[in-house]
């Protein structure tokens, strides 16, 4: 049974996780206004990825006899100054939510609700994987510039990870 406390964080989470997701879809919707099919692929890739956090959350809830809520979700941005600039945001919203996923997992504990503190787990691992991934790209475009040339292999990089990501969501190697 979820505290009334631990139901409001979880619910709150849900919203959080629709938005990311919206986030990520408008992204990609920008990056396919700007002739970036990789950038568009990937970040379609990784909305849908939120999608499933946010499903994960919300069967969560049912499932320990709870309601789960869909709230109000605002607007994501639609225009960013560079695709680098876009990546920065995006590493900060993954910082932002590791730190209420964290805060979660730090309520559930002093509550001693270890069902939750357990179904976190897989949040907290999730999100050191996310923090990297966009570290990771952020890194690049120190590497190789954000300048034309730069961008058609940030672009073809971003193509190959989201292919690799769904083969190894299938099981395909
Ligand atoms: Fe569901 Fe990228 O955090």
């Amino acid at each position: 049974m979820l505290s009334k406390k631990m139901l409001k964080m979880l619910n709150d989470q849900v919203n959080l996780e629709f938005y990311s997701s919206n986030i990520y879809l408008q992204m990609s919707s920008w990056c396919d206004s700007k002739g970036l099919p990789g950038g568009a692929k990937f970040l379609r890739h990784h909305a849908e990825e939120e999608m499933m956090h946010m499903s994960k959350i919300f069967d969560y809830i049912n499932d320990s006899d709870g309601m789960a809520i869909v709230g109000e979700i605002k607007s994501p941005k639609s225009e960013f100054q560079s695709v680098k600039a876009m990546f920065i945001e995006i590493y900060d919203h993954e910082c932002y939510v590791t730190k209420k996923i964290n805060e979660i997992a730090g309520v559930a504990f002093e509550e001693k609700d270890f069902f939750t503190f357990n179904f976190l787990q897989w949040y907290i691992a999730e999100q050191h994987e996310e923090e990297a991934l966009f570290k990771g790209i952020l890194d690049k475009f120190e590497i190789i510039g954000d300048a034309k040339n730069g961008l058609f292999f940030i672009d073809q990089e971003l193509s190959k990870m989201a292919t690799a990501e769904a083969s190894a969501e299938s099981g395909v190697e």
